[in-house]
């Protein structure tokens, strides 16, 4: 048995192969395009290993998807890939339309013919996973509960519209072919490997190079955030244990306005790594122009996927926090080589020597 993973060079998908290959020894083939945001470094603990297989190619691509179920028989996918940075889609709305729309189409229609095809208990057990988030909700009120799964898709920004007819698909996919699937829509993430254009890494990345820290607009809007192993847990989770058809809300119990998120990354970098001026990274905060259609407020209600599942987070904001500005630390070579582009040289490197 395998799965196969899409977007697995990427923040997320990066970290559910590693995580998963570190409690199990069921074989990963990770389809990834290796865009600006897929990063091959983030697998290269695993080179060499014979669980993990990597193919580089798009989501897009029918002949390729096709070719790799036959081949690999994989009894689930689990899809990651797709454009997901906000400020992106509003400069260049395209890629997030190809990738995340007609690429969710497409291995969707892949996955309907390989498991049309399946029998007997491999037909039964097959899952379709698509990873989706929070934003398709819309934006929240200050006393709006939190989003259930239930609540209308108002997506506002050219990313979470893209985002909300993929789950579209999904969702027609199994009421009209009966195609098994689930989804997940999770709130903000961070820890290792995320790239420094979200909102996180970049300030950790800014305050050490003595950079300004650029809060948008008034920086009072307010998201949930949830540690990058809790999410991987819970896809695990509904993979292992969730209900076909079924939508599972995933999210931290923790909203936080945006001011406050980088007040505390620069009390933690004041505390683990002061600057040399001997000022707080505070004073390195900047307000500057809001983002066009700015969603509010996001917050989650996870009480569905912990009644059905037994899912909660084992991760704290205070421990999850302290754990990635301590990884961004230690890891000031990855944030460089992304920053200079001189993971994509690596990967020429890695490369040459392959057929
Ligand atoms: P990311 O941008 O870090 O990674 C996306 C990966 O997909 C990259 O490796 C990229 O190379 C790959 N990719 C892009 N287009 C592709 C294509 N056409 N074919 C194959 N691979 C392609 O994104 P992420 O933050 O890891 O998010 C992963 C998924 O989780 C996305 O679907 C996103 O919508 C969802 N999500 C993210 C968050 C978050 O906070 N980051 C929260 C909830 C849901
Ligand atoms: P981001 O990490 O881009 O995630 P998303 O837009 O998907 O929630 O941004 C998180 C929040 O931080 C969002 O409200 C926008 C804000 N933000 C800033 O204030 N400054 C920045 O430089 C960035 C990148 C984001």
């Amino acid at each position: 048995m395998s799965i196969l993973v899409t977007g697995a060079a990427g923040f997320i998908g990066s970290n559910f192969v590693l995580d998963w290959l570190r409690g199990c020894d069921e074989p990963v083939i990770s389809l990834d395009k290796l865009t600006y945001a897929g990063n091959l470094q983030n697998l290269a603990s695993l080179q060499g290993d014979a669980r993990h297989t990597f193919v580089l190619g798009d989501i897009c691509d029918r002949a390729l998807v096709d070719s790799l179920l036959t081949t690999h028989q994989p009894r689930a996918i689990v899809h990651f890939a797709a454009e997901s940075h906000v400020d992106r889609s509003i400069h260049g709305p395209g890629e997030f339309m190809r990738t995340n729309i007609d690429g969710t189409f497409t291995l969707l229609e892949a996955a309907r013919g390989y498991w049309s095809a399946l029998e007997g208990e491999a037909k039964a057990a097959f899952r379709f996973h698509h990873v989706s988030t929070d934003e398709v909700y819309g934006s929240l009120k200050p006393n709006d509960p939190p989003f259930t799964e239930t609540n209308t898709y108002e997506p506002n920004s050219p990313y979470s519209a893209s985002k909300a007819a993929s789950d579209h698909l999904v969702r027609a996919w199994h009421h009209t072919y009966g195609l098994p699937v689930t989804t997940s829509n999770c709130s903000n993430n961070y820890g290792p490997y995320h790239f420094p254009e979200k909102l996180i890494p970049l300030i950790i990345a800014n305050a050490l190079a003595g950079k300004s820290l650029p809060i948008y607009g008034d920086g009072q809007q307010i998201r949930d955030w949830l540690y990058v192993t809790d999410h991987c847990s819970a896809i695990r989770a509904v993979l292992a244990k969730g209900r076909v058809g079924e939508v599972y809300n995933v999210g931290g119990w923790n909203e936080m306005p945006n001011l406050q998120i980088v007040h505390t990354l620069c009390d933690l970098l004041d505390e683990l790594s002061p600057a040399a001026s001997g000022k707080s990274y505070r004073e390195q905060i900047t307000y500057v122009t809001d983002r066009p259609g700015h969603d509010r407020r996001y917050a989650i209600d996870a009480r569905k996927i912990e009644r059905e599942l037994g899912w909660r987070p084992a991760e704290t904001f205070d421990t999850g926090i302290r754990k990635t500005v301590q990884w961004y630390l230690a890891n000031q070579d990855w944030v460089a080589n992304v920053l200079s582009g001189a993971y994509r040289e690596w990967l020429e490197t890695n490369y040459a020597s392959r057929s």
